[in-house]
């Protein structure tokens, strides 16, 4: 599998156990999956010494862990808005939530920073730009999408998400993409 892809569905794994973890839904059964999830995605993206065995190993079980953490919770910011990009622009789930989340330093800053750490150690480039040519309408069609999403972000935020969360908040995220 090439580097890259490995990369984009392993934090989709990550992802998923930083969403589930800060998220007002977050309940003792997602709590123990999503700590075991995210304790395995550390080893493996930023940890020393597995060899490439171990780390798939770890990688298969990171992402048991992760998808049982929001059997009983949900994903949030992050997800929301990849779902935007993959309904207009076909960007694949993986890859559109690595493109999100570089940017959500204010929902979640311990996730992003390790992520970062994550990217650069494993020399992964994001692609830049994707929104710099959408017209009005389409950055109106990915915010209908992300915003049709409730469950998301009232895990992510809680149940005054619409106070916060405007469409001019969410076209300014999709505008860094
Ligand atoms: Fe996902």
């Amino acid at each position: 599998m090439p580097k890259e892809q490995w990369f984009y569905t392993g934090m989709d794994c990550y992802i998923h156990c930083i969403e589930s973890l800060n998220g007002t839904y977050l309940n003792a059964f997602s709590k123990s999956y999503g700590e075991k999830a995210l304790e395995l995605c550390k080893d493996i993206f930023i940890g020393d010494n597995l060899s490439k065995q171990e780390a798939q190993d770890k990688l298969m079980m990171a992402s048991w862990h992760g998808g049982m953490s929001i059997a009983y919770s949900q994903v949030g910011v992050a997800h929301a808005l990849s779902y935007g990009l993959g309904y207009l622009l076909g960007v694949k789930h993986g890859i559109g939530n690595c493109i999100v989340f570089d940017h959500l330093e204010a929902y979640y800053p311990e996730g992003v920073r390790l992520f970062k750490q994550m990217k650069a150690k494993h020399d992964i480039e994001l692609p830049l730009g994707i929104c710099a040519n959408l017209t009005d309408h389409e950055f109106d069609t990915m915010i209908d999408v992300a915003l049709s999403l409730e469950p998301l972000w009232e895990n992510a935020i809680g149940k005054n998400w619409k106070k916060t969360i405007t469409r001019a908040a969410i076209r300014e995220l999709y505008e860094k993409m």
